[in-house]
């Protein structure tokens, strides 16, 4: 499997540009999409999707054109959409069943495969009751399931994790690694510890640019010696906010923790273990501050 995003630029109609001459290579394995918000995630999403179009550029999968060819997609994709709307008055199952039915999924297979995956989206209890009824997350669960329904070898999920809690995200996390073989899973998200563990590559997406796409390795490598942890008392906080990138702050009976990336340490401070949060971090307020 092999997915080529060549130079591909995306105008809305309201003339705003979501995404600039973004390239990225994509081969088997999961590819953590991280960014913050309005940064150009899900219309990536949709465009590899085949469900909008770039204004320029070009996406080849496995050599074929998807803009020339979006049935060639269509055959093996699995999508998670942002936000994802479900048939309030089905059950878990017989809207599984319905989708199964609209992919194409042979009679004497899908009941088999909406079994298997209501197990596995941990959802067996309650598969007779309807959706519309479901907490946020059991949606998300749902959707995670009707996406996986044609064992997809082009997976593409778009924060599939908001609304998890702890535990099925961890379970998610768990299925996510067990998706193996030659399969291209995307997975967007804000939340740097849903790829740590799984992602083979990570590309970091801001104000519509590809800033990098790295190993995760290599992303935590660009901040070795440069977190540092230092106490100030509240009247102290803001000027370290104003002059440094906080990855994060606890309030202990000395004082603030707080936890910065920089080059250049502040005076009584120590360098502490960096982790895949802080590069994430330092990598979009470099890649902001260059765009000023
Ligand atoms: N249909 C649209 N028309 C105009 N602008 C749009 C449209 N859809 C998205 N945008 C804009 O394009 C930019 C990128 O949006 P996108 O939804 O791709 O971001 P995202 O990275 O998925 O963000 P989030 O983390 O909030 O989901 C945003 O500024 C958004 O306002
Ligand atoms: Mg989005």
């Amino acid at each position: 499997m092999k997915l080529e995003v060549k130079n591909i630029s995306k105008t809305y109609s309201n003339g705003f540009r979501a995404l600039t001459n973004f390239s990225i290579d994509i081969e088997t394995g999961v590819l953590g999409l991280l960014g913050p918000n309005g940064a150009g995630k899900s219309t990536l999403m949709r465009i590899l999707s085949t469900i909008s179009t770039m204004t320029e550029g070009q996406v080849l999968l496995n050599d074929i054109d998807i803009t020339q060819n979006p049935n060639y997609v269509r055959g093996m994709l699995g999508y998670l959409p942002q936000s994802f709307g479900v048939y309030p008055n089905l059950t878990a199952e017989e809207f599984l069943r319905y989708i199964a039915t609209l992919k194409g999924l042979e009679k004497s297979e899908i009941n088999t495969r909406v079994d298997e995956l209501l197990t596995l989206v941990n959802l067996q209890d309650s598969k007779d009751r309807a959706v519309g009824g479901f907490s946020g997350g059991m949606k998300q669960r749902v959707g995670i399931a009707q996406a996986l329904l044609n064992d997809p070898k082009l997976l593409i999920v778009d924060e599939p994790t908001v609304g998890l809690d702890p535990e099925e995200r961890a379970r998610f996390r768990n299925l996510i690694a067990e998706l193996s073989g030659d399969r291209i899973v995307i997975l967007s998200t804000h939340i740097v510890s849903d790829v740590e563990a799984t992602a083979s590559d990570i590309a970091v997406i801001n104000a519509g640019e590809n800033v990098t796409t790295t190993s995760p390795e290599d992303l935590l490598k660009s901040v070795t010696g440069k977190v540092h942890e230092t106490v100030v008392q509240q009247d102290g906080f803001a000027d370290i906010r104003e002059k440094y990138i906080v990855s994060s702050m606890i309030r202990r009976s000395d004082g603030i923790h707080v936890r910065i990336v920089t080059d250049e340490a502040p005076d009584n401070s120590k360098t502490v273990i960096p982790s895949l949060e802080d590069a994430y971090l330092y990598t979009i307020e470099t890649h902001r501050s260059n765009h000023v």
